[in-house]
């Protein structure tokens, strides 16, 4: 098998930790339940959990398995391992696009970043204590009015990610991960048991997992496809460069079933915590991006310790975002470090930069810039949407199409210890269930 060029990670625990770090995010909290709502709540949910098992599951397993393989950077692993098997510029595009996604999801996720930063603050100055529905509607809207406040926080979350970067101290963030990560489950339960005090905890459960077939579309599927991508980290390279630092040693089915049920988990308690308030305070579902802004501050502010959970919440929050913003810069800036003769520091800074300005343009669409640029969606909307709905998806697609058809496939059984009938589970799920899932996905959703 490849020789290692990377040193490997120091134990499997190490790269649980840092799995999850990228995955576990903004993605779980405030994006997953602010598309519950927008979509209208359990068969988005449902639709999603099979997408997450049918799609998300093997194109994990199929990107750790690439990275372990070509242990290089993505473009090139794959142009590699294509070998001269099957045009190695198609699969190198493949890479490519998964650098742009990442680009592109950094400088939105930043912005909200941003927020969550901004309520930290908020938190220890007890701007949120005793506050109504209205009260808290209005703190929310006074930050998304103003770009001057917008562009503060979007540049304070980007200037931590690129110290936490620049000085070399990633690795050092997966003990913090440790700690961090049963501590923001913890607070996620706490919320979900104040949740059950609100007299609306069974209205969520049902609006949640009681499923309106009807409300279903192939965009609603869509968006629940491009949650599971999003939320995985999946389609963007980076769990393939995560997994060039693999040993031979561990096992990739049994890391990403663990992976995937934090990430669910997490997501799911989010759901549990958010909605009652919802209806507890005659809220819209649908808010749309400032779903969790609105309601969990009314949690924290009218339950007893508040103001401490509050601000343990929201800094747990922007620690979850802050690992997985790192793992977002990384394949850009060694994209731009292998095509320039820029140094490693140089390159941070430079793709720092790039993705900040692009930020601007994204916070404006909540303030001074709301008008659509194109396919009606403002800047925001569009950079969210291309990229989970069209360039994730694709990209996973290609890596699983690379793992279940290029590959020799009794090599690929052996390395994910599959024999006899689970081979064939794997075969069926990885060469057909899970690309014609996408493509049908996408079709459908095209037809409308
Ligand atoms: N998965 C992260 C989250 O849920 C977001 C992310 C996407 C991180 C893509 C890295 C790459 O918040
Ligand atoms: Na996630």
């Amino acid at each position: 098998m490849s020789k290692l060029v990377h040193a490997q990670w120091s134990s499997k625990m190490t790269f649980v930790l840092a799995a999850a770090g990228s995955a576990v995010g903004l993605g779980n909290i405030w994006r997953f339940s602010y598309m519950v709502g927008d979509n209208g709540g359990a068969a988005f949910v449902l639709v999603y959990l099979a997408c997450v098992a049918v799609v998300g599951l093997p194109v994990l397993v199929a990107e750790w398995l690439i990275g372990r393989r070509g242990q290089k950077n993505p473009i090139n692993a794959m142009a590699e391992l294509a070998g001269k098997n099957a045009q190695p510029k198609a699969w190198a595009l493949v890479g490519a696009s998964g650098v742009l996604a990442a680009f592109l999801i950094l400088s939105f996720y930043s912005v909200i970043g941003g927020w969550s930063l901004s309520y930290t603050l908020g938190s220890v100055t007890g701007t949120f204590t005793g506050q109504d529905a209205d009260g808290v509607g209005a703190i929310f809207e006074g930050l998304l009015g103003s770009p001057g406040l917008l562009l503060l926080w979007h540049t304070a979350f980007m200037a931590l990610v690129v110290w936490i970067v620049a000085r070399g101290v990633t690795k050092g963030l997966e003990g913090a991960v440790r700690t961090m990560m049963p501590a923001l489950v913890v607070l996620m339960v706490v919320l979900v048991g104040y949740g059950m005090t609100t007299g609306h905890f069974g209205e969520a459960l049902a609006f949640m997992f009681r499923p309106d077939w009807g409300a279903l579309s192939g965009d609603v599927v869509l968006a629940a496809m491009g949650q599971a991508f999003f939320t995985l980290s999946l389609g963007m390279g980076i769990m393939m460069a995560y997994g060039s630092y693999l040993g031979e040693d561990v096992n990739l089915l049994g890391t990403a079933r663990t992976v995937i049920i934090l990430d669910t988990g997490i997501a799911l308690l989010a759901g549990l915590a958010i909605f009652p308030i919802v209806f507890a305070n005659g809220l819209s579902a649908g808010e749309g991006p400032g779903l969790i802004f609105v309601t969990l501050p009314l949690a924290f502010g009218n339950m007893t310790g508040g103001m401490l959970l509050g601000l343990m919440f929201f800094l747990l929050l922007t620690f979850a975002a802050l690992t997985s913003a790192i793992s977002l810069l990384e394949p850009v800036v060694e994209f731009v470090e292998e095509r320039t003769p820029l140094t490693r520091v140089m390159a941070t800074l430079v793709s720092a930069v790039a993705v900040w300005l692009l930020g601007i343009a994204a916070l404006m669409s909540f303030n001074v810039w709301p008008e659509p640029v194109m396919f009606g969606l403002n800047v925001f909307d569009l950079l969210d949407t291309f990229t989970s709905k069209i360039l994730l998806p694709l990209t996973g697609l290609g890596a699983i199409v690379f793992v279940a058809w290029c590959l020799d496939r009794r090599s690929v059984a052996a390395e994910l210890n599959l024999t006899g009938g689970s081979e064939q589970v794997w075969l069926v799920v990885a060469r057909y269930v899970a690309p014609l899932g996408v493509i049908l996905v996408f079709v459908n959703s095209l037809l409308g």
